[in-house]
C-alpha cells in the first residue's frame, strides 16, 4: 500500500497509560502505521503548561509513555516516535502563530475552558496553558499532517490548527501550512472501573497497561456494575454498565458474550461470574503487553536511543516546514 496522508498525534506524558488511552488512540496507531506516515510525540513541553512545578513527574513519564507505546506495538521502524521539547521548530512556530490568534477565540475553545474549571486555574491561568491550543497547532502543521487521531475533547483543537492554517496561507499568500481532519475513532472513550464515564488517571479509575496480574484482578474484583442488579436472580443492565463495556472493547468470543449479555438482562447470572469471564478476557489482553513492557523496563538505554532517533527524524522535517514559513514572512536572511 502506498503510504499517502500524514498523521500527527500524541499525549502528555503525565503518567502510564491505561486501557482508555488503549481504545482511544493506541489501537488506532498499532492499526494505521503501516499504511500512513505516522508521527506520535511524547508532548513533554505541553504537559509542562499545567505541570510545571513537577519537572520530574514529565521527565519520568517520558520513559514509562515510551514503554507503553512498544508495549502495544507502535513500531518505532514504521512510526517516528519524538519528543517535543527536542523540536526547536514547535516553538518558534506557535510564536508566529500567536500573531493569527485573538485572545477571544482561545477565551472560547471549549476544551480550554473546561480543564481551566476543572483545574480551578481562573483566578490564575497561566498564559503558558492558555495558548497551548496555538503550540498544538504547531505541532500538527510542523509535520503537514492531514490526519491527526484524537478523541472527541480534541476535536476543538483540530478547528483551531485550521483556522491558523487558513489565516497564515491568506496572510502570506502561499499555501505553505496544510489543514488537517481529526479521526475520531468509533469508540472514543471507555468507562472508569468506578462508572464514571471515563477513565482516567486523575479520577484514580483506571486499569493501566503495565498492571500486575494481581492488580488487575483486585480492580476487577472492585468494579461498579449495575447498582440495581442486587440478587443473582434479579434482571440486570448491560448498558452503562463497565463490565460489559469492557468484554465489548476487549473480548473476542462475541457469541460468549451475547450469551452473556442475554443471561444478565434476563436474570440468572451474578456479577461475580461475569467479572471472572472479564478478568479473563483483560488478562489474556494484558499478558502479552505486560512481558513485552518488561523487556522494555530493562532496557533503559535502547528506549531512549529509539526515542532520540525518532526525534532526530522529526527534527528535520519540522525545520524544512520552519524554512518555508519563514521566507513567506519574510524572515530569510
Ligand atoms: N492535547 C493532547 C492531549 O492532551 C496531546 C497533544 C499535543 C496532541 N499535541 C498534539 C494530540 C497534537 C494530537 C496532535 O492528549
Amino acid at each position: 500500500m502506498s503510504k499517502k496522508e500524514i498523521i500527527l498525534t500524541g499525549d502528555r506524558p503525565t503518567g502510564k497509560l491505561h486501557l482508555g488511552h488503549y481504545v482511544g488512540s493506541l489501537a488506532n496507531r498499532v492499526l494505521l502505521q503501516n499504511s500512513h506516515h505516522q508521527f506520535v510525540m511524547i508532548a513533554d513541553v505541553q504537559a509542562l503548561t499545567d505541570n510545571f512545578e513537577d519537572p520530574q513527574k514529565i521527565h519520568d513519564s517520558v520513559f514509562e509513555v515510551m514503554c507503553d507505546y512498544l508495549a502495544v506495538g507502535i513500531d518505532p521502524c514504521v512510526t517516528t516516535i519524538f519528543l517535543q521539547s527536542m523540536i526547536p521548530a514547535i516553538p518558534e512556530l506557535t510564536m508566529y502563530y500567536m500573531n493569527l490568534v485573538t485572545v477571544a477565540r482561545l477565551t472560547r475553545n471549549p476544551t480550554v475552558k473546561a480543564e481551566i474549571k476543572q483545574k480551578h486555574m481562573e483566578e490564575s491561568l497561566p498564559v503558558g496553558f492558555f495558548v497551548y491550543p496555538i503550540n498544538q497547532a504547531a505541532d500538527i502543521t510542523a509535520f503537514k499532517a492531514t490526519l491527526v487521531p484524537v478523541g472527541n475533547d480534541q476535536l476543538p483543537m483540530i478547528e483551531q490548527t485550521n483556522e491558523i492554517v487558513r489565516s497564515f496561507n491568506r496572510i502570506y499568500k502561499k499555501e505553505v501550512l496544510v489543514e488537517a481532519k481529526a479521526l475520531v475513532p468509533k469508540v472514543g472513550r471507555l468507562s472508569g472501573i468506578d462508572g464514571q464515564a471515563k477513565m482516567s488517571k486523575s479520577l484514580n479509575n483506571g486499569i493501566f497497561l503495565s498492571d500486575s496480574a494481581d492488580e488487575l484482578a483486585r480492580k476487577v474484583k472492585s468494579m461498579y456494575t449495575d447498582p440495581n442488579h442486587l440478587r443473582v436472580e434479579d434482571p440486570g443492565n448491560v448498558e452503562g454498565n463497565p463490565v460489559f463495556e469492557y468484554l465489548d472493547a476487549f473480548g473476542t468470543d462475541l457469541e460468549k458474550i451475547a450469551e452473556l449479555k442475554a443471561h444478565y438482562q434476563r436474570g440468572g447470572l451474578g456479577d461475580m461470574a461475569v467479572k471472572k469471564y472479564a478478568l479473563d478476557v483483560l488478562e489474556a489482553f494484558l499478558a502479552p503487553i505486560r512481558t513485552r513492557r518488561k523487556l522494555y523496563e530493562q532496557d533503559r538505554a535502547q528506549v531512549m536511543g529509539m526515542l532520540m532517533e525518532g526525534t532526530q527524524k522529526a527534527k528535520g522535517v519540522a525545520a524544512e516546514t520552519l524554512k518555508e514559513v519563514k521566507e513567506v514572512m519574510h524572515l530569510n536572511y
